[in-house]
This record gives C-alpha cells, structure tokens and sequence, in this order.
C-alpha cells in the first residue's frame, strides 16, 4: 500500500513528513516491523529533495520510532515510545440524536437454528439460481451497461412495465407504469413517501401489533407514530386518531396477526381517509402466497379519491437480500416520490432491475411463485394441522390463509410463560419469535408466531413435538 503523505499548501516539509509518518506508526497503519518508502522513492513521489525525506527519518530514528538497517532500509520499531502529547480522543466528541439510541438492528437471522420457525425471510433454497445469474451476467456484459451513466430515479423502464402488467394480472389493478417507483424494497418505499407527505410532528397511524420496521422508519424522521388495535375484521377505524397524516395497512395478510382486512373496514378507512384529508398506505407485502385462491381487492383499485399509496416487495417472492420493492402512487405523487427517490440514493441498482424485468417478462416469476406458493401452502397445511391437534389449550391459531408465517395467540399464557418457551424452545434448538415483539401499544399480545419460510417441510414435525415439551 501507498502510504499517504500530502505536502500541499504545506511550508515546512521535513516536519510535516515526520509528523505524518510519525501519526501513522502511532496510530497503526505503519505496523512494528514495516518498512518504510526508501526515501529516495518517497523524494520522488512527493517532489521534494531527498534529503528533506532523510532528515524526517533521522529524526524518527533519533526517537525511537522507527531503525535503520544499512543496506536493508528503514523499519517501523517493534518498542514503539509513548507519545509525548496528550491523549487523543477521535472517538466521542459527536453524539447521534437520542432516538437512534432505541433503535437496535436485529441480529436474529445471523444466528443459524436446528429448527428455524422465525418469520420474515422466505425459503432461499428454493430460488432459481441459474436462472438469475443468467439474467444478471447478460445485464454485467458492456453493451447492456452502455455509458455507465446514472439512471432514471424511478426504475428501469422495463421493469416498471413489468411491474404494472404484473399487478394488473395478479391484482387486478390498473396501474400505469409511470406511476410505478422502484425501491430498494418496502422499507425506501415507505421512506420515500414519507419524505414526500410528512413534516415533523405529523401524526401517523400504524397497526398494533404491526410492522415494526415501519414504525421506526416514521418515527426517525420525526413523526408521531400512535399505534391503533386491530380487531378480528382489521384496523379499527373508529380508533385512528384525529389530524392524522398518514394511516399504515397491511389489508391483505394483516402483520402479523394474518386476518384479511373485511370489505366493510376497507370502505370504512378510505372514507376516513376522505373526511380527514389522510394518505393511505397499503403494504402487500406477501399477497403472491395466498393459499385459497380467494381474490381480495386491494384498497388501491376500491379508493375513488387517488388516496391510497400501493407497496410491493420482492423480499418475499424472491430473495430479501436482493432489496428491491415498488411504490405504486397516485399521479399526484409520483412526480415527487421520483423527487424523493433521487434525493436519497439516485436509483435502484440497474442490472438487478434489468434482471428481474426479464425474469417477470420470461415467465420465470410466476413459475417460481407457483412453485415457492405449493411449498408454503404444505407447511402451512401441516403447522396449522398440528398447532390445532396438538397444542389445544395453549395456542390458537389465528385465522388467515396467506403468506410466510401463521399466528398462534396463548390467551391462556402470560407474557413471561410465552418469554420462557421461547427460550426453552432455543434451548431445544428450536427457534420462534414471540407475537409480543410486533406489538406497538401498552398492552402486548401473547402468543407465538410460527414462521415456516426457512424450516425444510421435513422438520416441522419434529421442531412443532419439540416447541410442544417446552409448553409441559
Ligand atoms: C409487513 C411487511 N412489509 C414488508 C416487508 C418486506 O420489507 P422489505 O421489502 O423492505 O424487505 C416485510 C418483511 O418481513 C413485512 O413483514
């Protein structure tokens, strides 16, 4: 490695590169042992007489910093001397707001699980590899990439494309591809259309129990998040609070509770949204795996008033990690979200967007969903078979027939019985994330939820008889 050395606009040269070598050593990127630029070579490199650079090492040989081997060149000393100045602090003098002190980053996937029932990532074993590469090596080879020059903020033309087509077959929503902005998933969809509708202060409602990553999006960018319950039809309307902004939904496959938002709920949060001047957002983050076929409008093609704001995610119909989702806005947004798009990262990265573009138009999409759905739908099949037979007093499971996980609320536990299967489950090897972590309000839900994106169908099984000894 080059060591980096800079003289510009310095005056006095020999001091300047023995206090710069000398913070190297002192700071570590000069190791014990190292060997330093000949000072001929550095001379050159640096445009100044040789001797400037030797009277810099004599002097860092005189205090011990760094020996001279005749023949051999200069070495950084393995007895370094303490530092005559003070001790520096580089590392507290800036402090982040006092929010982000609350927030912590989940580590739970990164710890692998015997039996894995933890919700939120799909099965990646099922993923068309070979396919995707496919796609991604055409978009890497220099004619796809062309100049190299940024891009459109809101998504490869094609894709966007696709995407309208997609969500016109799959959901019966008539969607023009202008309107479409593609994200690094749901999460940059749901801070780009904050970016665009809230000021701080702004009140935003969200489902409790829901979405947590949601909730600390809004409130890190200062809006005043009030969880509102959800009953056994969804979101209780009455309950959302008054001179709200923003109201957050997941009417398809609620989060994580599983219920289908019922029609009369629908019409009744877009006429609030109506008479209260609110924005809608709709998360469907998981409708591709609905297990009975049974089509259910989404608030976005019921809504007469351009008031809803449509949410995709790729996260779960291909890989988490790929980070790309959609925002479908009303066209009175779409020309800001763009804005917004722009402003925070520029665009989604354009090779994976040209890849999944001809991955939908080639049909590879809705194979691979066809094939990932059957999957889910015998384990949901087997889990909600086995919750029922097996675990009859403890849980129950809640209704819903949808998606990558089930719920199984335990009205006859309390939260700290619920807290100790849960790690008695651990202990087992089996690992399952309590209902009470989705939950928003004073009063935490308990029960479980059951994930069966990552557990092979073989072994739930055997992971639902152990999680049933940790209840006895
Ligand atoms: C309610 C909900 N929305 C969206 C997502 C997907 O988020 P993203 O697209 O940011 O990965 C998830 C993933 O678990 C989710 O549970």
């Amino acid at each position: 490695v080059e060591l980096h050395v800079s003289l510009v606009g310095r005056k006095h040269l020999t001091s300047e590169i023995y206090r710069q070598l000398r913070q190297a050593i002192l700071d570590g990127r000069l190791s014990p042992g190292e060997r330093l630029p000949p000072s001929r070579e550095l001379a050159k490199r640096l445009s100044v007489a040789r001797t400037t650079v030797m009277v810099a090492y004599d002097r860092l040989t005189g205090e011990g910093f760094v020996n001279s081997r005749v023949g051999a060149g200069t070495f950084v000393s393995h007895d370094l001397p303490r530092p005559a100045s003070a001790a520096r602090d580089t590392g507290s003098a800036l402090k982040p707001r006092p929010f982000w002190a609350a927030v912590t980053i989940p580590n739970v996937f990164a710890r692998p699980a015997e039996f894995d029932f933890r919700s939120g990532i799909p099965d990646a074993t099922l993923f068309p590899y070979a396919t995707w590469r496919r796609l991604m090596t055409r978009e890497l080879r220099a004619p796809a990439v062309g100049t190299g020059a940024y891009g459109e903020p809101a998504g490869h033309a094609g894709l966007r494309h696709a995407i309208a087509r997609h969500l016109g077959l799959s959901r019966g929503i008539t969607a023009a591809a202008d309107d479409i902005t593609v994200t690094n998933g749901t999460q940059q969809a749901l801070d780009v259309v904050a970016r665009v509708l809230l000021a701080p202060g702004d009140r935003v409602a969200v489902e409790d129990p829901g979405y947590p990553p949601a909730r600390r999006l809004f409130a890190s960018l200062g809006a005043d998040v009030v969880p509102v319950p959800v009953d056994r039809e969804g979101l209780v309307v009455e309950a959302i609070p008054r001179r709200t902004r923003l109201v957050y939904v997941s009417p398809s496959h609620q989060f994580p509770l599983g219920m289908v938002m019922s029609l009369a709920r629908r019409v009744a949060v877009l006429q609030w949204a109506r008479a209260h001047d609110a924005a809608i957002v709709e998360d469907d983050y998981d409708s591709e795996f609905r297990f009975d076929g049974r089509p259910i409008e989404p608030l976005q093609t019921i809504d007469t008033s351009g008031r809803v704001i449509y949410v995709g995610s790729f996260s779960k119909t291909m890989l988490a990690t790929l980070r790309l989702g959609f925002v479908l806005t009303p066209p009175s947004l779409s020309g800001a979200v763009r804005a917004a798009k722009h402003v925070t990262d520029w665009h989604t990265a354009l090779p994976a967007q040209a890849a999944l573009a001809s991955f939908i138009d080639e049909g590879w999409f809705a194979r691979h969903v066809r094939t990932a759905r059957a999957v889910y739908q015998e384990r949901h099949r087997q889990i909600v078979a086995t919750l029922t037979r097996e675990f009859t007093g403890q849980l129950e499971v809640a209704p819903g027939n949808a998606g990558l996980h089930v719920c199984a609320l335990a009205p006859a536990l309390a939260l700290d019985d619920v807290a100790d299967v849960v790690s008695r489950a651990s202990a087992a090897g089996v690992e399952i994330l309590p209902l009470s972590l989705y939950s928003a309000g004073p009063t935490p839900h308990c029960g479980l939820v059951v994930g069966y994106g990552a557990i092979p169908t073989d072994r739930i099984a055997e992971g639902l008889r152990r999680l049933r000894t940790c209840f006895e």
